[in-house]
């Protein structure tokens, strides 16, 4: 394609916004505009940040009244785009994809969305090239996301014969101030699995052997995930140690200063002027545990950024700007600063 892929991002909340910021700083990508349902002050961000503005029809004058200058409809919006990111609330997405298929656009759709509402459930180390083309594809959460760049790097290395996980996750994002829960830790599910290791075996396949265990807990920063791994024959720890440093998205901690905890990577981020959101999987290296066939590791996962720079690929697989999930990792994460930041 010659010409900017045209991007509408329906939902512009903690996902949205971000999207659609990373989209705007792709080379060959452009936001044609947002939807917003309500005149909230995060509307009034994606004016300030030059965002059009489209709503459902009949709010027009809502969005008039608030002083904000409406640029169409929903409709209108996905008759301008070549792909629509659907970043509405869980469950809503789907409500929004005989709208894409009827109007012939492209559509991504988030993790909150069940398996089927696309073809494929994406992610750039795994399946970008079973994305080309396609009418609709799934971005999978957060800690699937984080997950599955892991087991990625480990898989280089020796096969996979099962993993065991426990995933810590956030209790709500910063601006939610209505979720918790604000004390007490809450398995969820009680009974294994958690819904993360039927997500990783969408993307990979049902070959997996995968069980994990979710706790929600009382944070907002971020998830932190310890996935123990058995394989297919001995390695070594430094064998790990490298493929984990050599995997895109993936940032290794292994200076005898590191952050030990999840508030501590966060501040670090913002130090060094990473406006707080880390788009990389940051595992603690002292964490890497190696003893024959059996690998063990911790890492955090910053759930209102990982999910980004794959939604961006996502779109460059479905337009088919590029074939190679190798060039289209590249271009991104040289658009989104990835990787390299830390010291
Ligand atoms: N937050 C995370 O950590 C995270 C991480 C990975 C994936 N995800 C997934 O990403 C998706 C979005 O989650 P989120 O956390 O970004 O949610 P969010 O912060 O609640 O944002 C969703 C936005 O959609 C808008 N919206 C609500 N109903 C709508 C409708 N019918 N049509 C169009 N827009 C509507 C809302 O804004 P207005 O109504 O005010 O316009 C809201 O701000 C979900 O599938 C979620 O599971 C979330």
């Amino acid at each position: 394609m010659s010409r900017k892929v045209r991007v509408g991002v329906n939902g512009y909340g903690t996902i949205g916004k971000r999207v659609a910021w990373a989209v705007s700083l792709q080379p060959d990508m452009e936001v044609v505009g947002v939807v917003k349902t309500k005149p909230t002050w995060e509307a009034l961000s994606a004016v300030a940040k030059g965002f059009k503005i489209y709503v459902p029809e009949g709010k027009e004058k809502m969005f008039e009244d608030a002083g904000i200058k409406v640029a169409g409809t929903i409709d209108d919006l996905i008759a301008s785009v070549d792909v629509v990111v659907d970043a509405t609330p869980a469950g809503v997405g789907a409500s929004y994809a005989s709208l894409y298929r009827r109007a012939g656009v492209k559509a991504i759709f988030q993790g909150g969305e069940a398996r089927d509402v696309a073809e494929v459930s994406f992610n750039a180390l795994h399946t970008y090239r079973e994305a080309l083309g396609r009418d609709a594809v799934r971005v999978v959460s957060c800690n699937t996301t984080g997950m599955l760049r892991v087991i990625y790097a480990v898989s280089r290395v020796a096969r996979i014969r099962s993993v065991r996980g426990v995933i810590v996750r956030r209790g709500a994002d910063l601006k939610e101030v209505k979720k918790g829960p604000i004390e007490g830790l809450l398995l969820k599910p009680v009974k294994p699995p958690s819904h993360h290791a039927l997500d990783v075996k969408a993307v990979v396949g049902d070959w997996l052997d995968i069980i994990t265990y979710a706790v929600v807990a009382p944070t907002t920063l971020a998830h932190l995930h310890i996935l123990n791994f058995r394989l297919d024959g001995g390695v070594r720890r430094d064998e790990i140690i490298e493929s984990l440093r050599s995997t895109p998205r993936v940032i290794l901690l292994d200076s005898a200063y590191a952050p030990t905890s999840t508030a501590e990577v966060r501040e670090l981020a913002r130090d060094l002027g990473r406006c707080g959101d880390i788009y990389e999987v940051v595992v603690w290296g002292d964490s890497v545990w190696v003893e024959g066939e059996e690998v063990s590791l911790a890492y955090m996962v910053h759930q209102e950024a990982i999910v980004v720079p794959e939604n961006v690929d996502a779109i460059r697989a479905v337009t088919r700007l590029t074939d190679d999930p190798v060039e289209s990792i590249r271009l991104t994460d040289k658009a989104l600063g990835i990787g390299g930041w830390m010291p």
